[in-house]
Parts: C-alpha cells; structure tokens; sequence
C-alpha cells in the first residue's frame, strides 16, 4: 500500500443508484422505524453496512455463469461444478447445498443434537446459538480473554481460550457431540483464528474422539490474515492455507453470502459418509433434493465462482485493506475502534465512545442511530441490544460488502462519526418496548431519551 492507497484488483461496470435523504427525513425514518434499522427500507439509506451478508457485487464471471445455470431438479450440471469446487477447497467428499448459512445450521444440528447436549464453540454466531438452543442443547462460547479487550494487542483475537476446552471436554456436563470453530469470528468483532489454535482445537478434540467442524462463512479472510499475521505464512497461497485449515477439520457449515461472494446460498461438507447420509436425510425434508438443497442452479453456479474468486490474494488485500482503511481513518480522529480490525467490518466500542449512557439504555443501538441521522450510514448493534444480558461490550459492527463501496463512501462514514464525535454529549439512550428472545434485535422496537 502507498499512500492510503492499492492496486483495485476491479473496476465498476454495473451501478446501482443510491440518494442520501435530507437529514429531517432520515429522522422521520428512523422514528416511523422504532429505532431499530432493521425496520429502515434500503432505499433510505447511504451507505449500508449493515451486513457484509448476500450484499457483494459479483463479478462479470458470476453473472456469466448465472446464464450457464442447470435448472434441473436433479444432478444439474451447476450442481457438480459447485460439489466440485467445495471438494477442491475443502478436501471433504460429501457436500450439501442449503439456501443460506442457516439452512446448514438446522439440517446440521437438528441431525446431531440429543437434548442435553454441550456444545463448545469459541463464539457462535447469533443464529448458531439460536440453532442449538433449539435443539435442546447449550452453547458453550470459549474465546481468549484478550477477545473482551478491545485494545489488547493480540493478532489473533477470535483464538478459542485451549485451556478452558481442556476443562470443558476434562468434565462435561453433557454430552459433546461437536466442537465447532466460528473463523472469522464474527461475535467477538470479527477476528481471526490462528492455525496454531486451530491445530491444537482440532487436537483436543480428537483427542476425546469428537468431531471439530467449521463455521466457515469468513474463512478466506481468515486466511488471509493467517498469511498477513501468523509466522510461517507469508509466501503462501490462500488456497493453500484454506487447504491445510479444512484438513484439520472433521467437516464445515458455511453461508455462501460471505466469503463465496453470492447473494444467497450456504452449504455442509463433511468426511464422516454416515453423519452425511443423516444430513441428507434431513435436508430434503427441509431444504430440497441434495443436488440443490434450497436453491436455483443458476445460484449454485455463482457461488462456484464466488468460492474461488474469493480466494484470490488480490481480492482478498485490497478487501482486508478497504476494511483496515476504515478502521485507521476512525481511529485517526479520536473514534475508540476494537483494535486490530479484522477482515470484514470495522467494530467501533460504543461504550467508550458514548459513556454517558449505561448499558441498559443501548449505548451501541443509540450510535447506531446517531449514525443514520448524521450520515444516512446503517450499522448495527453486537451488544446489550443484540446480545442481552450476556454482552460482555457495547459495539457498533460496521461491516463492508464485498467490492461494492468506494473509499468515497467510506470517508462518508468518518465523516459521520466525526460529526458524532463532536456531539457525542448530546445522544440519548434508549428504552426497549418491543421484542424479546435471542433474536430480538431483528424486530425490537425502542423509544428514546433514556
Ligand atoms: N455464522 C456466522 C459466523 C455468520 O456471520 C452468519 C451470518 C451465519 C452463520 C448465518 O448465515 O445469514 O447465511 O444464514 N451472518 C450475517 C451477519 C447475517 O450479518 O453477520 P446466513
């Protein structure tokens, strides 16, 4: 990088139009939405950052294989040429196709899970919790500690804390029929896992005879982090590395809106023929038939694309660059953000930003609507409001899709927050009147002046 900036391994063919709407109305939006931006139409935002999920630009190759896809109910062409590019990435035989990450999620853990169950994870994701706890079973989320400090200099943030998974598999409490990696880790501010730790998880968990699968939404970042932060990396190829972070692990569950840059899809691999066979049952009852459990071919055909152009080392500088970018300009003007950013979004630390207001009156939900009404910007909660009681911090995720923002836009951002900065005395907290359970933040509504 020289100068702020990098070769833009693109170039924008397709554009979408997008307005930023007077600041009186994006007030009247963000009050008719409950204060909640879930409940914000796209067309009343700027720049959305909401996700980094299903929200990439595609590539002209992607498109093109749209054209190309196989609609076939069953053994579509799109399909062996999706199979075929998990297979090469993944080194696991047995591959299943769902409509989202979540759609691997239910197949997954609704084959394997007996109420009672313990199930370990160096954090779940939102819906993988829910997953679980639908099950019958207990999520047990075992990050390092240096996850909670958004300041601790610590390249690999989203490690899973070994000593405690020692204890853990030592005494359980319940039976642990997997253990799962969440690489990135989305929940503790999207940080990466090192291959060491995920050598020495896989390790344990061997050890004790229990599969380790992935949740691999992010794990070409993840790699590419490994190659930018971990010794013994630097002249690798992504490829390469994901090679060797998939064969340490008994099988993964992925949601194609991440890292195989597609709008919608997800998949299971696995190695374990009897575990798949279990899995397929399930997921024609619940998905579809197993050649396109969920989806149309012409979307398995894009994601084949996806999966592979993501593992580009251009792609993947300039996108853990772009992020980085963003994460340094905040920090420069006085904004505390989770440090060091990992590969998707930027997580800014609300509480600290915003002391004034206690946890119980969402001090990240009141940022992420100072956010909308200073700069149209949509971002969201991980915190109280996200999270309840458990949330050890208040952040503000601002997550960056895929190939799809400028730095233009992104200077937008800081200028917003710079705005905030100045006026952070004056936001007000807020009060919960709507929604409740572990996924209440999708719905909730809130009143302000807490
Ligand atoms: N696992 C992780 C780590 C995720 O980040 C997500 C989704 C999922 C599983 C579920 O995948 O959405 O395809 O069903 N994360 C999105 C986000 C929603 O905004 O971080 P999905």
């Amino acid at each position: 990088m020289d100068g702020g900036f990098w070769p833009k391994p693109y170039k924008i063919k397709v554009v979408e139009p997008i307005r930023l709407p007077p600041r009186e109305e994006r007030e009247k939006k963000l009050e008719e939405a409950g204060y909640n931006v879930f409940h914000l139409a796209s067309s009343d935002v700027y720049v959305d950052l909401l996700t980094d999920s299903g929200t990439g630009a595609m590539s002209q190759a992607q498109w093109a294989a749209l054209m190309e896809g196989d609609e076939a109910y069953a053994g579509s062409r799109s399909f062996a040429q999706f199979q075929q590019t998990v297979q090469d990435i993944t080194g696991m035989p047995y591959v299943l196709p769902t409509h989202q990450g979540r759609g691997a999620e239910h197949v997954f853990f609704s084959t394997l899970l007996q109420p009672g169950d313990v199930v370990p994870s160096n954090a779940h994701f939102d819906t993988t919790r829910a997953h679980v706890l639908s099950g019958g079973g207990k999520p047990v989320d075992l990050p390092i500690p240096e996850a909670f400090d958004p300041e601790a200099d610590h390249p690999f943030k989203g490690d899973m804390d070994l000593a405690a998974l020692k204890a853990l598999l030592r005494d359980p409490p319940g039976r642990i029929p997997v253990v799962m990696l969440t690489v990135t880790n989305n929940t503790t501010a999207g940080q990466p896992v090192s291959m060491k730790n995920v050598r020495a998880v896989a390790e344990l968990a061997h050890t004790h005879g229990i599969p380790l699968f992935l949740d691999a939404c992010r794990y070409a970042e993840n790699c590419y982090l490994v190659r930018e932060r971990e010794p013994g990396y630097q002249e690798k190829e992504p490829r390469a590395i994901a090679r060797e972070l998939f064969a340490y692990a008994d099988g993964c569950l992925m949601s194609a809106k991440k890292d195989a840059i597609a709008n919608i899809g997800g998949f299971l691999a696995m190695r374990d023929k009897a575990l798949y066979v279990r899995c397929r049952e399930r997921l024609i009852l619940v998905e579809g038939f197993p050649t396109y459990g969920g989806l149309a071919g012409r979307d398995l055909a894009a994601i084949a694309v996806g999966l592979d152009e993501a593992l580009d080392l251009a792609y993947l500088r300039d996108r853990v660059a772009q992020v980085r970018w963003l994460a340094e300009r905040l920090r420069e003007i006085g904004i505390p953000v989770y440090w060091p950013p990992g590969g998707h979004a930027v997580y800014v630390d609300a509480a600290r930003l915003l002391p004034h207001i206690p946890k119980e009156a969402f001090p990240g939900q009141a940022l992420v609507c100072a956010l909308y009404v200073e700069g149209g910007v949509r971002a969201v909660e991980v915190g109280s409001a996200m999270l309840g009681e458990s949330a050890k911090l208040e952040l503000v995720r601002l997550a960056v899709p895929r190939r799809v923002y400028t730095q233009e836009h992104l200077q937008a951002v800081v200028e917003a927050f710079a705005r905030i900065r100045d006026g952070a005395r004056a936001i007000r907290g807020l009060r919960l009147v709507e929604g409740g359970g572990p996924l209440r933040h999708f719905v909730a509504r809130f009143v302000p002046g807490v």
